[in-house]
């Protein structure tokens, strides 16, 4: 195309944006990645730990939040995780499932980012770091990309510019601001895969039990994750909490199950008749982290021995252990929110190409979209799923 340089201009070399540029690439057309970060793929590189959670096994719609919950369907069938295990085989990289599906790095997540670099080159992709995106605008034959080093026209425009989550690492809310320009809906924004943060009373209560982590299993509404959950010196954290969090809505509440696994309140009974002179926190410490249980039994009479309980008192320490019902004060920010709830209305978008309906030749894919998965994988899979479909169509 005339004053065109580019058939492509993917802005952010996230997950997202560089796998539609290696699926552009691929299809001859001259694509172009610009980000403002002085790496691609920093999210990439600390994710996991550092081993990256690349992908799940059981990635479904199911474990996606949405606005729109059947828009992600048509992508995660088109590119599923089995397509990303096999680049990551064919390049060498060794992996393992850790729990649950999830897959991660043996080695490094940097594998990874090497990995879809290495690809992007060999198809002719082009990746300008340090290049921050102004603004952009529609020409008559696609877009005028305004960026810290001069202006770039491209037939097609990808947004993959992500959430709004660790600000510190280079997260803008510039595709949210393009979405707006061109008139797309965004669905409100929110901290999601969060740590929750207690109120004063309760946190001085439990500041025993900072760094303190229980199996366990927590609820809000029908939703619920069983998993490590971890007390922290601002209030609770650990993958069940993460995940809950992004169901949780601020001013609501969250019932936690600490000895999950146990009909505690059949035990209390057994033992206040066979094991009469133990005392509770004793008896706790066999289903709960030492230090929990004897915090717990402290309130209800911490050498109190089993024998003197009533039905009612060990009920009520039933209920303190696994219907334990929290008013978390809010989450902690997006200073450590792992992803960004809502984004762009996918009901502006068509879900096999990522292309805005009223904008032709704009696409928004990843995390600036409104589809957010658990935590374990789920969002690199969306990242790749969505980034592949727009790869195809650009
Ligand atoms: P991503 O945020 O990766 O990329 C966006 C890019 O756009 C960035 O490089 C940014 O610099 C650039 N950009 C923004 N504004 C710009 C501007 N104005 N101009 C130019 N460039 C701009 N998920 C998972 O599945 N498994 C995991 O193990 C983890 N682990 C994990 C750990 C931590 C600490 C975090 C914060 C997040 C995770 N995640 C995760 C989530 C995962 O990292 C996230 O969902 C994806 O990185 C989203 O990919 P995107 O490509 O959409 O955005």
């Amino acid at each position: 195309m005339k004053g065109a340089a580019f058939d492509v201009v993917v802005i952010g070399a996230g997950a997202a944006g560089l796998m539609c540029a290696i699926e552009a690439g691929k299809r001859g057309r001259r694509v172009l990645v610009v980000d403002h970060a002085k790496a691609a793929g920093e999210k990439i590189r600390i994710s996991g730990g550092g081993r990256c959670n690349f992908t799940n096994l059981n990635a479904a719609p199911k474990n996606f939040l949405s606005d729109n919950p059947h828009f992600c369907i048509s992508a995660l069938s088109r590119y599923q995780p089995k397509d990303f295990i096999a680049l990551v085989e064919r390049h060498g990289i060794a992996w393992h499932e850790k729990t649950l599906g999830q897959l991660f790095c043996d080695g490094s997540a940097r594998q990874i980012v090497d990995m879809l670099l290495a690809e992007m080159q060999a198809v002719g992709a082009e990746l300008r770091l340090q290049t921050a995106v102004v603004s952009v605008a529609k020409t008559d034959e696609g877009f005028a990309v305004e960026t810290s080093g001069g202006t770039i026209m491209c037939r097609s425009l990808v947004v993959a510019s992500g959430g709004l989550s660790i600000p510190k690492m280079g997260a803008t809310g510039l595709g949210h601001d393009i979405a707006r320009q061109f008139g797309l809906p965004i669905v409100a924004t929110r901290p999601g895969l969060v740590p929750l943060t207690l109120a004063p009373d309760l946190l001085e209560r439990l500041q025993p039990l900072a760094g303190v982590s229980v199996d366990a299993s927590v609820k809000s509404g029908k939703t619920r994750f069983d998993e490590a959950m971890l007390f922290t010196h601002r209030g609770l954290s650990g993958p069940a909490i993460l995940q809950i969090s992004s169901y949780w809505r601020e001013g609501g509440t969250i019932e936690i199950a600490m000895a999950p696994g146990a009909d505690l309140c059949e035990t209390l009974r057994r033992a206040r008749t066979e094991r009469g002179r133990q005392s509770l926190g004793t008896l706790l410490a066999e289903h709960l982290p030492r230090r929990l249980a004897l915090l717990v039994a402290e309130s209800h009479g911490a050498d109190r021995r089993m024998a003197d309980f009533s039905d009612k008192a060990l009920h009520a320490v039933d209920a303190a252990v696994n219907h334990w019902e929290v008013r978390p004060a809010g989450p902690e920010g997006y200073r450590t929110a792992e992803v960004t709830l809502g984004g762009v209305d996918t009901r502006a978008l068509d879900s096999k190409t990522m292309e805005a309906k009223a904008v032709p030749g704009l696409h928004f894919i990843g995390e600036v979209v409104d589809v957010t998965g658990w935590l374990g994988g789920y969002n690199f899979q969306w990242a790749w799923a969505s980034g592949w479909c727009a790869g195809q169509a650009v």
